[in-house]
């Protein structure tokens, strides 16, 4: 019987790859590449060399960004009004990838190396369980044999000497790590205790604020129909959406933008600490949300920000693939046929900083606004206005 493993040639994912191995599973490694910074190469090798019957690299950076990171740009979810989401975003996708490999290689199990305590083995699982009912899952870490065995970190360094399981070049960080293009997330290990501050050299996608340039720099965000088109930067213009996505990274990265230290709550219960760097993702944020008050009537973005709340949570709880989600993508991509136009940014010391914005789809009408001009406008029909929106809280405070 054949799994497929979702393989990131550490050291977690080897010793489950071997594990399987020895259970008698034809064993199938995939590595979605999502960006993250991974010699592909070497995880290709060791993982043929532990015993992996195949091994995929799935190249989905493409399509992250204009499959997940767009919609979600478009939509402005942010769970708990602080998270960015990047890892649960990349969760789908990765599924979908794992589950393109299992039918290639007529796999009835997918495995994964997520712990039975967090976030990640339910958006695994569900997005899943939604594009493949049939495949069964293998969740090594839920499983009490496993976690016996594997009671320790000492555990799998044993497990991985004596399996020749080629062990970590570098030494392991004393937190653990989620990485793609649009974020990198630290939890776990020392950062358990919310009382105690990470070390500068944990961030790894941007500058510490404090060490940023002193001279700011300056890009023009254009967007058609909510999404991102093109990015100008200097002399440069971008369109491309994964080149965009990777430039602005870097600009917004060397500019110390999109750090967060937060508390969260994870579906499953529990509180959870965490330290996020969206470089990229903060600055389109803040562009498109700017642009949306300008162009988008103002009930629509009423109606839209609560779609965009319920948004982050369905996002959070590895909800992508469910009809209230295609529901919700939808009725944000109605709300967004107006948002076309560009918007100057000034990117220093941590901050962006809308300076200019200007579309030719505005609902911003400087006459109509204007304390100086009469238009359709006629204030006396104000005094109206209030009166009977005074009545109600009239009788309010009589009583
Ligand atoms: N807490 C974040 C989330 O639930 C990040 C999880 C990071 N995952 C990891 N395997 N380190 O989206
Ligand atoms: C994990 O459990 O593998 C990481 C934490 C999470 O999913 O929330």
């Amino acid at each position: 019987e054949t799994v497929v493993l979702a393989y990131s040639g550490g050291l977690d994912t080897s010793c489950i790859l071997v594990y399987l191995v020895k259970q008698g599973y034809r064993v199938v490694a995939c590595i979605a590449d999502v960006g993250q910074d991974e010699d592909f190469e070497r995880a290709k090798e060791k993982a043929m060399s532990i015993g992996a019957s195949a091994i995929y690299v799935e190249d989905v950076k493409e399509e992250f960004v204009t499959d997940f990171i767009w919609p979600w740009v478009k939509s402005g979810a942010i769970y708990e009004e602080q998270y960015l989401l990047g890892t649960s975003l990349a969760r789908p996708l990765i599924s979908k990838a794992l589950v393109k490999v299992a039918r290639l290689e007529n796999a009835q199990y997918i495995s994964h190396g997520a712990t039975g305590k967090g976030n990640d083995q339910v958006r695994f699982e569900l997005s899943i369980a939604a594009l493949a009912p049939d495949i069964k899952i293998i969740a090594p870490w839920r499983d009490a044999e496993f976690c016996a065995k594997f009671a320790g970190r000492n555990d799998l360094f044993n497990f991985a000497e004596e399996n020749n399981i080629p062990l970590p070049v570098s030494k392991s960080s004393p937190w653990s790590m989620d990485a793609n293009l649009m974020h990198i997330s630290y939890e776990a290990g020392i950062l358990e205790d919310p009382n105690v501050s990470p070390p500068d050299r944990m961030w790894l996608m941007t500058k510490d604020p404090v060490n940023a340039p002193d001279a700011p720099e300056f890009i023009e965000l254009v967007f058609e129909k909510g999404l991102p088109v093109m990015m100008k930067y200097r002399e440069t213009e971008v369109s491309a959406p994964l080149e965009l996505f990777k430039k602005l990274n870097e600009i917004a990265g060397e500019h110390g933008i999109g750090r967060l230290d937060i508390i969260e709550s994870r579906f499953v219960g529990m509180k959870s600490r965490g330290c996020y760097e969206t470089p990229a993702g903060t600055v389109l944020l803040t562009a498109h949300k700017d642009l949306e008050s300008l162009t988008t009537d103002r009930e629509v973005i009423r109606l839209k920000q609560n779609l965009g709340r319920e948004f982050s949570v369905q996002v959070y709880n590895g909800m992508w693939n469910s009809p209230e989600a295609q529901f919700t993508r939808q009725a944000i991509d109605h709300s967004q046929q107006f948002v076309n136009g560009s918007v100057k940014l000034q990117l220093y010391k941590g901050f962006v900083r809308v300076v200019t914005r200007n579309s030719k789809t505005s609902v911003y009408d400087a006459t109509l606004a204007s304390m100086d001009e009469l238009t359709d406008y006629n204030p006396a029909d104000a005094e109206g206005f209030i009166r009977i929106n005074a009545l109600r809280l009239k009788q309010h405070a009589k009583r």
